[in-house]
């Protein structure tokens, strides 16, 4: 199961991003479904590509779409409720909560304009465990809210075993004991299964083990030929298929126009890796792909800077610009550069914790091998 959030990391999508993210968001179920998914939560990013567009794909694909507490105008749910399963002769039950906190609802209400809006879960949940009185061995509840509040639903609602939080990307290696209830997360970006092991006798404790995809899991030959079906059709998208794009090599980046006078600067970035930040997507045949190119190329999407339209290769890698801003008006009237000494918050927006979890102890290390 999955507790929300699977189909999109962003509340706001450029305009031109939008259909490679419909390619993205198809090509996960697709995945999902071939590993066999039981059910997933509905949450606010899962609505971003708009609620009846998410209808589509649950139809199209027969998805497990699972929803206990989101409500259209009329107060109906949208997504079924819950969904039972069979394992091993007994039966679960697994229902998807939403929370109901103001920051929450707020994001609810942004994302939807207003379309669905959420019920109390802690209420919506009970009713649930009413209605599957001696029809459920075991209760799931899969939850998509800030973490604290995944205590109040595994105490408050007598009947739910197991808790499965989801939104605030965080990891409980050791199930939480909440009450009669577990809590278990699984962190994000798909970087961990988390596998529960349970006694059906309860002769033991529950065991949890966050296995991680590393480069011990093999890839998978079938996925393997999904994704790469998806960045034909993405390159395809975006032009890369007709190959009219010019070779990044042919033009010249924006560093040259520092070069006249901050000529060692220059060289000095030509030497880090973020001068080679486009070959790299490249080497990946990931160059056209929206999500990848948001840090790989300068002000993506933004004023000025690198769109999916134009894909203008003189703003491919991480430039100068990159961490100094936008350079125009001081290459133009020598007004002052927009930051003069780039701090190691800005280098964090790319550097996140998943992909560089050592950045900020690294800091020394880090800023070493770009000073310039
Ligand atoms: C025509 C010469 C010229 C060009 C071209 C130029 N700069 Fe500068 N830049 C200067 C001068 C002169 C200063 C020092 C001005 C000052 O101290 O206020 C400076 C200062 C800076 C500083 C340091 C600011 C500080 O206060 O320490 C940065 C960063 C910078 N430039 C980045 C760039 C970038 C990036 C480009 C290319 C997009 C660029 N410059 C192009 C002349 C140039
Ligand atoms: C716009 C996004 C972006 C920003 C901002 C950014 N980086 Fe990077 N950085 C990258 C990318 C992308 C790579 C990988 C390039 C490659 O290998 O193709 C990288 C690679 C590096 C590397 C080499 C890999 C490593 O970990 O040894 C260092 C060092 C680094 N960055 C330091 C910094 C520092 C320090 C800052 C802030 C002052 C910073 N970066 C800001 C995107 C960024
Ligand atoms: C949030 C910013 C961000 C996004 C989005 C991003 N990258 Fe990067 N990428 C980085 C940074 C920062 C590094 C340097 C990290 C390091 O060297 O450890 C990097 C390094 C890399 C590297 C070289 C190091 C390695 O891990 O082998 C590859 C390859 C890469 N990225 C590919 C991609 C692809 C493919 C995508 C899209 C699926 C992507 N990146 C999306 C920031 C980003
Ligand atoms: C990864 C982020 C990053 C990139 C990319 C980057 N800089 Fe910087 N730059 C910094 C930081 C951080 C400082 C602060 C001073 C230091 O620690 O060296 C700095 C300082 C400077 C200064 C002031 C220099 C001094 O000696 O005081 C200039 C000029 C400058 N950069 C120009 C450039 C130019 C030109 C480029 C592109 C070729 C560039 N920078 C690319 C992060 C960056």
């Amino acid at each position: 199961m999955d507790s929300g959030d699977l189909l999109n990391e962003d509340e706001e999508l450029p305009d031109s991003v939008i259909e490679s993210a419909k390619l993205k968001a198809e090509l996960i179920l697709e995945i999902f479904k071939t590993i066999g998914i039981d059910a997933v939560n509905v949450g606010e990013l899962d609505l971003v590509l708009g609620l009846d567009y998410l209808k589509e794909l649950e139809k199209k694909y027969s998805f497990p779409f699972v929803s206990t507490n989101l409500v259209d105008a009329d107060n109906k749910p949208v997504f079924q409720r819950y969904v039972l399963k069979q394992v091993n002769g007994k039966t679960v039950a697994i229902m998807g909560l939403y929370g109901d906190t103001s920051e929450m609802a707020g994001k609810l209400a942004d994302i939807t304009g207003g379309a669905l809006t959420v019920q109390d879960p802690v209420k919506a949940a009970e009713a649930v465990v009413a209605e599957l009185a001696g029809k459920a061995d075991y209760v799931i509840a899969m939850t998509h809210q800030i973490a604290n509040r995944d205590w109040v639903i595994a105490r408050r609602v007598k009947g739910i075993h197991l808790v499965v939080g989801g939104h605030d990307r965080q990891k409980t290696p050791d199930p939480l004991g909440a009450g009669d209830a577990f809590i278990v997360r699984a962190g994000e970006k798909g970087q961990y299964l988390g596998m529960l092991e349970v006694a059906l006798d309860g002769s033991k404790e529950p065991v949890n083990t966050l296995v991680p995809f590393d480069e011990s899991i093999a890839d998978d030959g079938k996925v393997q030929g999904m994704i790469s079906a998806y960045n034909d059709k993405v390159a395809d998208m975006y032009g890369g298929g007709g190959g009219d794009q010019p070779a990044a090599a042919d033009v010249p980046l924006r560093v040259e126009a520092c070069a006249p006078c901050h000529s060692s600067q220059v060289a000095q970035w030509k030497t880090t890796d973020h001068a080679k930040a486009y070959a790299t997507l490249v080497g990946k045949s990931k160059q056209y792909d929206p999500k990848c190119l948001s840090c790989h190329t300068i002000r993506f999407e933004q004023p000025g800077g690198f769109n999916m339209q134009e894909m203008q290769m003189a703003f491919v890698n991480v430039q100068c610009e990159s961490c100094h801003g936008d350079a125009t008006e001081h290459l133009a009237s020598m007004k002052p550069i927009p930051v003069a000494d780039p701090q190691i918050d800005l280098c964090l927006k790319c550097h996140t914790d998943d992909r560089c979890p050592e950045f900020e102890e690294e800091k020394e290390i880090v800023f070493d091998k770009i000073r310039h």
